[in-house]
């Protein structure tokens, strides 16, 4: 198994795992899964506020926000009403290879970063599975990736992500805030239009 080049209580980063080859194949399997399932704005519960990135899935279970249910999990794509394409084969080896989890992951969470797009601080709390990681892929433009501790108080590190690096939560930071301040652009030239895509895989419920 590959060393990871950081392992701060249960945060592992491994800069540069996919080389240049290795993150255009994946690229293009991502791109082509958009075709059946394409990105879609999420909103806010209750005020039904869009979030600044766009969003899709691949695998059995998809994330998904809207203003009358909430955040959740479900098996297809809100506005097509058809199930999430299959998860890219590499992202699968990936998990098998690093999450260190003796199950699937269920579900490939796709956020698009354009332009000004940012996610806040957050804690992923909507999986069942909580003893999973959730293993993060980074594609494009470099991300100001920021993570705390189980407060949002806590004091907080910016971690760099750039094309090609997957980091890992796990052990403590899989209940660490975390949240990317903002995209560096023209930092890759791995996406056409620019910008960055993040893939998280996530086990959903609780194996067996
Ligand atoms: C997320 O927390 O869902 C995304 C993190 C990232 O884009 O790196
Ligand atoms: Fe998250």
């Amino acid at each position: 198994m590959t060393r990871p080049a950081s392992d701060l209580d249960g945060f592992r980063l491994w800069p540069g795992l996919l080389d240049r080859a290795a993150q255009e194949a994946l690229r293009d399997e991502v791109f082509a899964r958009m075709r059946a399932g394409p990105l879609y704005i999420p909103r806010m519960p209750k005020s039904g506020q869009p979030m600044r990135v766009r969003m899709t899935n691949f695998g059995p279970l998809g994330w998904v926000t809207d203003k009358e249910r909430g955040y959740r999990y479900q098996p297809t794509h809100p506005e097509t009403g058809k199930p999430w394409p299959d998860m890219p084969p590499q992202a699968l080896a990936l998990w098998r290879e690093l999450s260190g989890y003796g199950a699937e992951p269920e579900a490939c969470l796709v956020n698009l970063y354009e332009g000004d797009a940012r996610m806040g601080l957050h804690v992923d709390s909507d999986e069942e599975a909580w003893d999973a990681p959730v293993l993060s892929i980074s594609l494009g433009d470099t991300a100001i990736f920021r993570i705390g501790g189980a407060l949002r108080s806590d004091p907080t590190r910016s971690v760099r992500l750039a094309s090609g690096d997957v980091c890992l939560l796990g052990g403590a930071a899989r209940r660490a805030y975390h949240g990317v301040d903002r995209i560096l652009p023209g930092t890759s030239r791995l996406l056409p239009k620019g910008g960055r895509i993040n893939l998280t895989l996530r086990r959903v419920t609780v194996p067996g």
